[in-house]
């Protein structure tokens, strides 16, 4: 989290907040990503993508973007392996 002075305006605040947002890179499609996120992923990563506290579940939300879809891809050809196999197996 950037540091604000507390005699800063808004405006201040705002441009710092900027710099430490990510923006999305890609359009994307929300309705549909919404959707299967919600079927597919939700239940471990959570309603917002934070993840979960004291768990090896990692935040989606405020991830890069090419860095999600790099271990997305990943995942897909086999190339990264889960961290934890067990947690896996006790979820199926
Ligand atoms: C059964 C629970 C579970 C479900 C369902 C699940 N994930 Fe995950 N996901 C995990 C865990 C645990 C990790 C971290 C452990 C690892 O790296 O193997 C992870 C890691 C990831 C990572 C890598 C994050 C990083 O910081 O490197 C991405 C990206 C991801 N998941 C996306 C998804 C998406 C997209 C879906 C839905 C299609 C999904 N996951 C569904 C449990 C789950």
């Amino acid at each position: 989290m950037p540091v604000f002075d507390k005699d800063m305006s808004a405006y201040e605040k705002l441009l710092i907040a900027k710099k430490v947002f990510n923006i999305p890179r890609t359009e994307g499609n929300i309705t549909c990503g919404k959707k299967f996120y919600k079927t597919e992923c939700r239940s471990c990563h959570g309603r917002d993508g934070k993840g979960k506290k004291n768990s090896i579940i990692p935040p989606l939300s405020g991830q890069y973007t090419q860095y999600l879809a790099k271990q997305l891809k990943a995942f897909a050809r086999g190339e990264r392996e889960y961290d934890d196999a067990d947690f896996f197996a006790e979820m199926s």
